[in-house]
């Protein structure tokens, strides 16, 4: 039977989830794609550190040549985070022939196109579920699950940090530094938690949200961006009296030929379905011209539910490979961007 090897870029709460689960379902990804899956090498930044994981025979290394340059490895997966040097990285990997799954959104949302095109002159897969919504397969429902539709709209809590935020200080009356802090312990949160809770990686979600859904490319600059610092629990009390809930919201919206992209706190009245998404959950409403509505709903961050979306691209990888048809995964914007607020 023939291996697939892979490398990690990572091992923090994301990296050892996909260790965790290449060993632990070993028999279903062999059923799913008729070959043994193992993780050959792992890069990381201190090889003192104690691991909560089994590594069955993986290597550690803080090399990352001994990653992106060992002939034997099939796929990369990125789950270290960071822009520039992991940009390189992915880039470095591409050019070696290495298919590439990662979780970062935060490059996805920035060089996204560029390394969707060196990944297709490479005939390489470049999958990102993981980089929004977290254990929500939302990416590849719109790309293939609605690909007939035209999306017109697109709205929900895309951040499960600030979503415990709120739910904790609004539930239980919580400090905003404390509830931050177990945000961190829990894994949901970003290495700086400041993306998270000023809206920035939300912006980033609804950015490739929109891009995919809109087939047009949309940048982190087109979003107008607000988050949750400012808002204190007399303001979630206050809400809570009035029969309203606070969740942080990001909204791609299409009319006509324009569309308007923001990531906002908004009130929901209690009943509305928003308002019953607590925790680390998220939940993002599709609405498709010939659809109607549509809405999804999960684990929008941890280590189980993100390693879930990441092992799940690569049995798509896995597969592509058996047939022979990697290297279009590729989503290039179709439709020429139009913001709501650009001049006529
Ligand atoms: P994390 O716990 O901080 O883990 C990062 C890992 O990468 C660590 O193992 C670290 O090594 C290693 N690393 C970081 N920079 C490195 C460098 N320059 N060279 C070598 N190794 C390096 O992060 P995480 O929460 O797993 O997140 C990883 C990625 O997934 C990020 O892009 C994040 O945005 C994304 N993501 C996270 C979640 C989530 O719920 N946490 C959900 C969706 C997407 P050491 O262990 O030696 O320090
Ligand atoms: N920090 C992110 C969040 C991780 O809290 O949603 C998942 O993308």
């Amino acid at each position: 039977t023939q291996t697939i090897s892979i490398g990690l870029l990572g091992l923090g709460t994301v990296g050892s989830g996909v260790v965790h689960i290449i060993e632990q379902h070993q028999d279903k990804l062999k059923h799913q794609v008729g070959c043994n899956v193992e993780v050959k090498h792992i890069l990381v930044n201190n090889l003192e550190k104690k691991r909560d994981v089994v590594l069955n025979g993986a290597k550690l290394t803080t090399n990352p040549d001994d990653v992106l340059n060992d002939p034997d490895l099939d796929v990369i997966i990125e789950v270290m985070g960071g822009v520039k040097g992991t940009k390189d990285y992915i880039v470095q990997a591409l050019q070696n022939k290495k298919h590439v799954v990662t979780a970062n959104k935060d490059l996805m949302a920035v060089h996204g196109s560029e390394l969707l095109e060196v990944a297709s002159e490479n005939r390489c897969d470049l999958f990102y579920e993981a980089s929004v919504a977290g254990g929500i397969p939302i990416l590849r429902s719109l790309v293939e699950g609605l690909s007939s539709d035209r999306i017109t709209k697109m709205m929900g809590i895309l951040n499960g940090t600030t979503n415990y935020i709120l739910t904790k200080m609004t539930q239980e009356g919580a400090a905003y530094n404390d509830v931050l802090k177990e945000a961190q312990e829990l894994g949901y949160a970003e290495a700086d938690p400041t993306a998270d809770v000023e809206g920035i990686d939300a912006a980033r979600k609804i950015a490739i949200l929109g891009t995919l859904g809109f087939s047009m490319h949309l940048d982190l600059d087109d979003v107008s961006i607000a988050g949750i610092s400012q808002v204190s629990k007399e303001d979630l009390e206050y809400s809570k009296q009035l029969g309203y809930t606070m969740k942080l919201i990001g909204i791609a919206n299409r009319t006509g030929d324009k569309v308007e992209v923001s990531v906002q706190p908004a009130l929901f009245p209690e009943t509305h379905p928003l308002a019953a998404v607590n925790d680390e959950f998220n939940a993002v409403y599709v609405y498709g011209e010939a659809v109607g509505e549509t809405m999804f709903y999960g684990p929008g961050a941890g280590k189980l539910p993100t390693a879930t979306a990441v092992v799940s691209d690569l049995v798509e990888v896995m597969k592509n490979i058996r047939l022979g048809v990697t290297g279009n995964s590729a989503v290039l914007p179709q439709f020429e961007k139009k913001l709501k607020n650009d001049e006529e």
